[in-house]
């Protein structure tokens, strides 16, 4: 049986481990030898590459992403994006949501994996739609969580749903590293048994469930695997590439990859890693395995964000209160998958909760547009008091939030005006207004500068 990888070193390792800081310059060098490692496809693009591009390292995210497809003209690249939030967290009008789509595959992208954070399949049903027109691969991505109603049946459901969206692949993605290994098998398997496209685990190392978790998949029929090459590999990213090659190989299953090729790959980024470790940039607690989110059942990095809160505020010693509190919270908003932006949401909500003595004495402004329906549709039933409460009569909205939007696309190219160039800068601007306009401010000015050097020359 035939296993394929996806190679993550240069979105999710980069963005779980460092910040997603890694620049195009440090990895360019060995991105020609990438396209021949014989991987499924390389994870390159989206999810916060985007934003950390403009924000931090001043690269024209389009311009990388074309620079990529320049040098692996054999591998296909592949991008993450939140449905209908694109790179972000707020909902983008349709038009938008296409055109950025349309403009992704133009610049070499061949693969994007499409989500929802509540798992709304009208949340991605644009973007898979658009996808499929301009002849890319779409990847529909279920929002792994574990609640009394995320049971196999309702996976199994979410995923046919996404096979009827014409979705090619249907990918398991495991955000916070909580999908154990008979979970993995169960899954997997059910799925293989109810669609016919191929199955994506995706899955972190930070729990260390991590490469019994992809086993227990593959031995379930599991099509691609996502892995980090090992120096970027463990912890808050992914298992190792190499390792699980070795293992699977070793096993009799047929691996495309040609480990000379890896051994070089990793080579080429163990000085980068000892250089990311000691500038700070690169954390050794986030290499390291914390199974405390198996014992609280909250993703570790909802845990790090609770015991900061609470820090600030002074108030550690209610921390088990507040954790109690959490999957209460959670329950009574139709258990939303613990992933951003829900995850702060319940937890902030918890730690209200529990601080002011009353339960829901405050509700922030983004539950109350949870509770409205905003997000898209609760997984599971809100609780009538609360939902009372903020709505009163009002009725939740039955339609998808983009529906109520106006387009998009010409009022931002008018408002960004001559700084943008291309409708790629207008998508910049778009997702990312403030980091945008300054990164193609400065690019303007740039421009400039070199004009004047260029006529003090010929003087
Ligand atoms: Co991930």
């Amino acid at each position: 049986m035939k296993v394929q990888f996806t190679e993550t070193v240069l979105r999710d390792a980069n963005q779980s481990l460092i910040a997603t800081r890694l620049p195009y310059k440090e990895f360019e060098g060995i991105l020609e030898t990438m396209d021949r490692a014989g991987y499924y496809s390389l994870e390159c693009w989206g999810g916060a590459t985007f934003d950390s591009c403009l924000r931090y390292l001043d690269e024209d995210p389009w311009e990388r992403l074309r620079k990529i497809r320049e040098k692996c003209p054999n591998t296909k690249l592949q991008m993450l994006l939140r449905g209908q939030n694109l790179l972000g967290y707020k909902h983008y009008p349709d038009d938008v949501v296409r055109k950025f789509v349309q403009k992704s595959v133009q610049n070499g992208i061949d693969i994007i994996r499409i989500f929802d954070a509540l798992n709304d399949v009208r949340n991605i049903e644009v973007a898979v739609d658009e996808t499929l027109k301009n002849g890319a691969i779409a990847s529909g991505a279920i929002s792994y969580t574990k609640s009394p109603i995320h049971n196999l049946e309702a996976y199994v459901k979410l995923a046919k749903e996404m096979e009827s969206l014409g979705c090619q692949t249907i990918c398991i993605k495991d955000m916070a590293g909580i999908m154990g290994p008979q979970e993995a098998y169960d899954t997997v398997k059910a799925l293989k048994e109810n669609v016919k496209v191929p199955i994506v685990l995706h899955t972190h190392s930070t729990t260390g469930l991590g490469m019994l978790t992809l086993q227990k998949a593959v031995e379930a029929g599991c099509d691609v695997i996502d892995t980090a090459i090992s120096s970027f590999s463990g912890g808050t990213s992914q298992v190792p590439t190499e390792t699980m090659a070795y293992a699977l190989k070793q096993e009799g299953y047929d691996v495309a990859l040609d480990m000379d090729v890896l051994r070089e790959i990793n080579d080429f980024f163990k000085p980068i890693k000892a250089k990311y470790l000691e500038n700070g940039q690169l954390n050794p607690v986030v290499l390291s395995t914390d199974t405390d989110a198996l014992n609280y059942q909250v993703p570790g990095g909802m845990l790090s964000n609770l015991v900061a809160q609470l820090t600030a505020q002074n108030k550690m010693d209610k921390f088990e209160e507040v954790l109690a509190e959490t999957p209460r919270v959670r329950k009574d908003l139709g258990y939303p998958p613990l992933v951003t932006p829900m995850s702060q949401m319940v937890g902030v909500q918890a730690t209200t909760n529990v601080l002011l003595g009353e339960r829901y004495k405050n509700i922030s402004k983004e539950v109350k547009a949870y509770i409205r329906g905003e997000y898209g549709r609760a997984p599971g039933e809100i609780d009538k008091d609360l939902q009372k409460k903020v709505l009163g009569d009002e009725a939740p909205m039955t339609c998808r939030f983009a529906d109520t939007l106006e387009p998009g696309f010409e009022k931002a190219k008018k408002e960004i005006g001559a700084l943008a160039k291309s409708d790629e800068d207008v998508l910049s601007y778009i997702a990312f207004p403030a980091q945008a306009e300054a990164f193609l401010k400065e690019r303007e000015e740039k421009k400039h500068n070199t004009f004047s050097y260029a006529i003090t020359k010929v003087e």
